[in-house]
Parts: structure tokens; C-alpha cells; sequence
């Protein structure tokens, strides 16, 4: 396809999410698609391994929030749609370029420590237990909605103080927000959620506690610039990545675990491979599956294709994780392959900051539910399991599962 035509390629609607890996096996036979996604935006995806990893290292390939908002704004009049997110949330530091994106990030950095996310391993068992505990004796659960969404949203919620009456709401908005399929809604859940951070940002300034807002508060006191504008952004954020992502990655591996009987049978036998299993269910079936959308500062060339300055373009990780050319047999979950180089959490600058927590509460997860339930079955036949619509996330509506004794 050349540059000028309009793309006929439906990109993240239901029957892309339940398709996934092989629309993007299709997609990889070219070096760049052209896409419309469900919200009605055209924009370009990118699939390659190779192309992924050079898309996210190429500074023409930018974030800015300001310019990206101009570009859908523009194209969503031109379909006569309206933006749904509150530009409120958006000056976080996965909307920034240099020299905001290295100021922004190296707070959280500041006060994201090491040390912080180790000392948080006894509270994430305790919290593990506990929800096991209420599935025990149980005939069939839902491991997502009792399981694997419930864990990092409380951990998440403790860690930024977050306080648990207000959880049920963060979970509604936080739902309507990663769909991005209904503007209406989305604009309704980012002015609560803003007037909420707001509440309790300025909780935290009179009542200080031990959690990371507290530490980044304490951060900007340090002399470090941040706006109130840019807190709130950064808070929403730090919230709304630290759980959806979490969430799929726990019930993506249970899921491939259960079934790749072999591979389950092998991390029974040899409990040490469970960081290998999340490795490879990081690579396998990706959480964040598309990454999140930059626009082109200028044009720029894959292979033969020019993508044009002032374009939104999509870098598909979870396609590039599955590409031949850089792991072999990709469409096999395998939990002793090398799976070095994935690009699950990203690449270059923007590389998730939350990667050794997820790792953290996925190896708890995961590693104490197995130890739990040593009978854990699924309790649907894999294709009745429906993967859930959304443009960014790849995760499943529900895995219902048998405990077991
Ligand atoms: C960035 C994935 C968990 C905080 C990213 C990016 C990806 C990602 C792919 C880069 C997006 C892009 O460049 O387009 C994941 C996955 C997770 C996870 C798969 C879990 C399995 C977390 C957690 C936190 C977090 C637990 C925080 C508590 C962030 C932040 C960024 C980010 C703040 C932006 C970094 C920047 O712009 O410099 N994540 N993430 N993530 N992630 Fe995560």
C-alpha cells in the first residue's frame, strides 16, 4: 500500500483481539501496515522484531503529548468523533520526549527504588495468601476477576496510598480508560479519576505516609521540578499501568501454563524454571500487545515504505515477540528458551519502570498458586475463553478454573 490511500485494514476491534497472533503473523509479512482502529484514527503499525526495536530507539518516532493531541484531535473532527481521554491525564512521562521525559522519569526513578519494590515481597505473599485462601474448597472460580486482578491492584493502591474505599471506583475507571472503545465514558472516568488524585495528592501533603507518592512528593521538595498538573498525570499513571499489565501477565501465564500441560508439568517438577515461565509468557502472549502510540516528527523509512511526518504510529511488541526471525519456533510457549531481548516491557527510553514489580508479583503469583493447588485445572474449554476488546491490552475476560483440593 502506498502512503496516500486510506487504510482498509480494521485494526484492535473484538475480532482483532480474538485473532491476535495471526492478524499480526499476516501483518509481518510487511514491514509497516497502514491501520484504522476501532476509535476511527488511521495510523501505522509496525511488527518486525527488528522494526520494533528500531522504531522505539529512533527520536523521529516521538511522544510528545501536545503535538500527538493535535494529530487525533484533528483526525477524530475529521470523523466527527470526540477525544475521550481528559488532557489532564496526559503529560505523564510515557507522553514526553527530552528533555521532559528525562526530568519526569528520573523522579520516579528517585523514589521507585530497588529496595522499595523488594521490601514490598512479604506484603504481596501476604496478599497472594489471602486471596488464595478464599478460593480453597471452592468447586470453580474465576481466576481474573478473584485472582489475578484483585493482587496488583491492591498492591498498587498500598504502594501509592491509594485508600480501599476508593478501589471499586478506580477499577471502574481504570476499565473504561485501557478500552478507549467508548469516548463518552472515558471522559467521564478521567474527570473523576482527576478530581480524585487531585483529593489525594493533597491528602498526602498535610498526613505524609510511607508509600511513593509520599517518597515522590518528597522528591519534588528535594528541588526537582514538577507541576501539580504534571504529579497528577504522573500519578494516574504510575496507578493505571501498575495493574492492568500486572493483571494480564498473571492470568496470560496461568492460562498458557494450563495449557501446555508439558511446560506445567516441567514448573512442577522444577520450581526454579518460574522465572523462566513469566519471561516467556512476557514474550509468548504480551501484556501491553501494541505498546502505545507515537507520532512521526518526521518521515521516516522502513524497508521501502516512507511513513510521512505528523502520522500516529503503533509498535507492535507482542507481535514483534512472536517474530521467526528473532525466536525461533515463536508460536510455542516454551519456559526454558532464551527469551532474552523480548520486548514486553519496551525498549530505549521508555522501558517500564515497573518491570521488577511485575516480575516480583507474577513470581508470587503464579509460583504460590501452583504450590497451592497442586490439581488446579481449567474449567473451560479453550475456545470458549474469550480475550478481552482493548486497543492496548491483551488478557483474558475471564479463565475459569478448578482449584482442586
Ligand atoms: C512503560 C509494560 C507493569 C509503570 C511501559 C512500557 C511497556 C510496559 C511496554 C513502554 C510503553 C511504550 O514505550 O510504548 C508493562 C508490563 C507490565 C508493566 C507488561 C506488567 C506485566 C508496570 C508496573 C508499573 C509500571 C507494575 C508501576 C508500578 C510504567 C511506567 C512506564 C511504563 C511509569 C513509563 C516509562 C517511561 O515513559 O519512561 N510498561 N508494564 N509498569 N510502565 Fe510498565
Amino acid at each position: 500500500m502506498t502512503t496516500g490511500e486510506v487504510p482498509d485494514l480494521l485494526a484492535f476491534d473484538d475480532a482483532f483481539a480474538q485473532d491476535r497472533h495471526n492478524r499480526y503473523a499476516r501483518m509481518r509479512e510487511e514491514p509497516v501496515q497502514r491501520i484504522r482502529t476501532v476509535n476511527g484514527l488511521d495510523a501505522w503499525l509496525i511488527t518486525r522484531y527488528e522494526d520494533v526495536k528500531q522504531a522505539l530507539l529512533d527520536p523521529r518516532i516521538a511522544k510528545d503529548f501536545g503535538r500527538t493531541q493535535q494529530i487525533i484531535e484533528k483526525r477524530l473532527a475529521d470523523a466527527e468523533r470526540r477525544p475521550g481521554f481528559s488532557p489532564d491525564l496526559g503529560p505523564h512521562m510515557l507522553n514526553t520526549d527530552p528533555p521532559d521525559h528525562t526530568r519526569l522519569r528520573k523522579l520516579v526513578v528517585k523514589a521507585f527504588t530497588a529496595r522499595r519494590v523488594e521490601g514490598l515481597r512479604p506484603r504481596i505473599e501476604q496478599i497472594t495468601d489471602d486471596l488464595l485462601d478464599r478460593l480453597a474448597g471452592r468447586s470453580e472460580v474465576d481466576l481474573i476477576d478473584e485472582f489475578a486482578f484483585p493482587l496488583p491492584i491492591t498492591v498498587i493502591s498500598e504502594l501509592m496510598g491509594v485508600e480501599d474505599s476508593r478501589r471499586d471506583d478506580f477499577r471502574s475507571w481504570t476499565n473504561v480508560l485501557v478500552d478507549g472503545s467508548q469516548p463518552e465514558a472515558q471522559a467521564q472516568a478521567s474527570v473523576a479519576m482527576v478530581e480524585y488524585l487531585t483529593e489525594l495528592i493533597a491528602k498526602k501533603r498535610t498526613e505524609p505516609g510511607d508509600d511513593l507518592l509520599t517518597a515522590l512528593l518528597e522528591a519534588v521538595e528535594d528541588g526537582d521540578r514538577l507541576s501539580e498538573g504534571e504529579l497528577i498525570a504522573m500519578v494516574f499513571l504510575l496507578l493505571v499501568a501498575g495493574h492492568e499489565t500486572t493483571v494480564n501477565l498473571i492470568g496470560n501465564c496461568v492460562l498458557s501454563l494450563l495449557g501446555n500441560p508439558d511446560q506445567l508439568a516441567a514448573l512442577r517438577n522444577d520450581p526454579s524454571l518460574l522465572p523462566g515461565a513469566i519471561e516467556e509468557t512476557l514474550r509468548y502472549e504480551s501484556p501491553v500487545a501494541n505498546g502505545t502510540f507515537r507520532h512521526t516528527a518526521e518521515a521516516v523509512r522502513f524497508g521501502d515504505v516512507v511513513i510521512p511526518e505528523g502520522e500516529l504510529v503503533w509498535v507492535a511488541l507482542g507481535a514483534a515477540n512472536r517474530d521467526g526471525e528473532r525466536f525461533e519456533d515463536p508460536d510455542r510457549f516454551d519456559i526454558t528458551r532464551e527469551t532474552t531481548g523480548h520486548v514486553a516491557f519496551g525498549h530505549g527510553i521508555h522501558f517500564c519502570v515497573g518491570a521488577a514489580l511485575a516480575r516480583l508479583e507474577a513470581q508470587i503469583a503464579v509460583g504460590r498458586l501452583l504450590e497451592r493447588f497442586p490439581d488446579l485445572r481449567m474449567a473451560a474449554s479453550p475456545d470458549d475463553l474469550r480475550w478481552r476488546f482493548s486497543v492496548l491490552m491483551r488478557g483474558l475476560e475471564k479463565l475459569p478454573v478448578r482449584p482442586g483440593a
